[in-house]
């Protein structure tokens, strides 16, 4: 749920009518040099460095007092005899500074925070972040380092935008293991004067483990599906998930993310995956409050990748309506080796119908899979359509939905002869039986103009069906999916 207004945002009591001007002008001077010699106790250089000695650190950290806003909202708000002084008064509070969705350490030395905050506050008023960490250890100095801000979503944002916060210190602040918590300070605008605290994180003592950002990764492949919403067929969900682990093989995790996609029957015909530990769906339903563009996926992707950075190999990002496919036969292990030195490549698609099946009577469509039955293509070449991508997250510091221009190391497009994904369109949504044009089966020889698009007759996927069928069923039993 959402939080509620922060001090710095609740407007003034009504006291003034208690003061004589006298007192109000006692109280203004008061206020004014609380504020002055708290902004200068706050005063630190805007752009500087990220080092600050210890002895600054302790004084900042004990002059962050909650005065620094309120007595400057007061000011204006105080009942003025002057009839031509007008008075501001606002009501509620349209979106927030900062949205918390996870806080991740991301190596030794650095943590990512994953959150939203207000798109025209960022667009408008430069807001920055400050880190800061307390040790467990009361005889140890807090450490504090300014943020690198990170807004990946493209300008796509809506009354929100995401925000990616990495907090890079000079040492790794909890090397003793006694534990500690880290803290952001979210500016308002450029001014170190109004802010927002915001305990983003806390280590256990003896949590930190070295092994942890270090391969051998849990998995080496990792899947970030983004948010999932709407009416998904159960069965497309459930051919999805028996290809995918079946492509990926047994040291693959996919995680989903509901935000209202995942309704009992999807969820049932992923829980076996669930239980076998390959799989693992979080409810980001609540993400609904806070309007990002589509359903935050922007968000959602960031999260997973800061989540599981030190988790795989690869991480990969495509929809549930996309199926990546290898068609020169190689191994999918044999086919990354050739792209280990890049940190990340882009997948192109093969568009295909979700609608056009094959009339042919030796088979009943009815029991067929989704991939095994939609095989045409559409064969137009030189159009610019989506990508998808693949990356080694641990050199990436924040995402987006077709690619990260946020990472170090090098991208790779070239990949055409060697992945592809094929993309059934919509697919996922179509309730009950997706077959619905039904062509002779001579279009497998001759293709069909259909909607002005020309489509060719591909079994690439439809030759697979028999394998993973049997797959699915040795790794999970027989499954009971009526056609949903
Ligand atoms: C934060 O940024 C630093 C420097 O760019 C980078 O080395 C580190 O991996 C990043 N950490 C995270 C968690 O993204
Ligand atoms: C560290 O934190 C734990 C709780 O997480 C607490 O029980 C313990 O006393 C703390 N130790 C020190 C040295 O502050
Ligand atoms: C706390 O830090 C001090 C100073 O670094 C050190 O001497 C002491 O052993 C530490 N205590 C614990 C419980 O780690
Ligand atoms: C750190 O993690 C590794 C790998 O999981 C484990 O083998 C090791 O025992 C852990 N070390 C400590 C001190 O917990
Ligand atoms: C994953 O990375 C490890 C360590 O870098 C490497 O030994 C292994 O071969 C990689 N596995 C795959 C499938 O790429
Ligand atoms: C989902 O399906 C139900 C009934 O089957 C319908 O009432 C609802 O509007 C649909 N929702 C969406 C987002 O299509
Ligand atoms: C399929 O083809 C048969 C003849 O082979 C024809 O009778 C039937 O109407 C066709 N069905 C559809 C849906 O086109
Ligand atoms: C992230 O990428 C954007 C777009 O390329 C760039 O403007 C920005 O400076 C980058 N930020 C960091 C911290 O790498």
């Amino acid at each position: 749920m959402r939080k509620d207004g922060t001090p710095a945002n609740v407007l003034g009591n009504p006291t003034g009518k208690l003061f004589l001007s006298f007192e109000i002008k006692a109280l203004i001077a008061t206020l004014l040099t609380l504020t002055v010699v708290t902004a200068i106790w706050n005063f630190q250089p805007y752009y500087g460095n990220l080092i600050t000695t210890a002895t600054a650190t302790i004084k900042s950290s004990t002059c962050l007092p909650e005065t620094t806003t309120s007595s400057a909202k007061k000011l204006s708000n105080s009942k003025s005899t002057d009839p031509n002084k007008r008075i501001f008064t606002s009501y509620g509070n349209a979106a927030a500074l900062f949205v918390q969705m996870g806080a991740y350490r991301g190596g030794t030395s650095s943590f990512a925070i994953i959150g939203l905050s207000s798109k025209p506050i960022q667009v408008f008023s430069k807001p920055w972040y400050k880190c800061e960490w307390i040790s467990n250890n009361s005889s140890k100095p807090s450490i504090k380092a300014k943020a690198i801000k990170m807004l990946p979503d493209w300008g796509y944002g809506r009354v929100y935008t995401v925000v990616v916060v990495n907090c890079t210190f000079p040492v790794n602040p909890n090397e003793d293991n006694s534990g500690g918590k880290l803290n952001i300070y979210a500016y308002y605008g450029e001014s170190s004067k109004k802010y927002e605290k915001i305990e983003a994180l806390e280590e256990k003592p003896g949590s930190y483990n070295e092994s942890n950002f270090k391969p051998p990764y849990k998995y080496e492949y990792l899947y970030c599906g983004s948010s999932l919403y709407g009416n998904l067929s159960a069965s497309r969900i459930r051919e999805w998930m028996a290809y995918h682990a079946w492509f990926f093989g047994p040291k693959s995790h996919f995680v989903f993310h509901d935000a209202g996609g995942v309704s009992s029957d999807v969820r049932a015909v992923l829980e076996p995956w669930v239980r076998l530990g390959r799989a693992t769906i979080q409810d980001i339903r609540d993400q609904a409050e806070f309007d990002g563009y589509y359903y935050n996926q922007f968000l959602i992707v960031n999260d997973c990748l800061h989540r599981y950075r030190h988790s795989a190999n690869w991480t990969f990002y495509f929809d549930v309506d996309e199926y990546i496919f290898l068609p020169d036969g190689r191994s999918l292990e044999s086919v990354l080796a050739d792209f280990s030195s890049y940190t990340q490549f882009t997948i192109e698609q093969n568009p295909m119908s979700s609608k056009l099946c094959l009339n042919d009577s030796t088979q009943s469509y009815t029991s067929e899979w989704g991939f095994e039955k939609l095989v045409f293509r559409d064969s137009r070449t030189k159009i610019r359509r989506d990508r998808k991508y693949a990356i080694q997250a641990k050199n990436a510091f924040s995402t987006g939905v077709h690619m990260s221009e946020n990472v170090t190391g090098n991208t790779l497009h070239d990949t055409e002869s060697k992945i592809r994904y094929y993309h059934y369109h919509n697919s996922i949504t179509v309730p009950g039986e997706p077959c619905r044009v039904f062509l002779p089966n001579s279009a497998k020889k001759t293709g069909k103009f259909f909607e002005n698009k020309p489509f060719v007759y591909d079994d690439n996927m439809k030759k697979l069906a028999h394998e993973i069928k049997q797959f699915e069923e040795k790794t999970i039993g027989a499954v009971n999916v009526l056609n949903l």
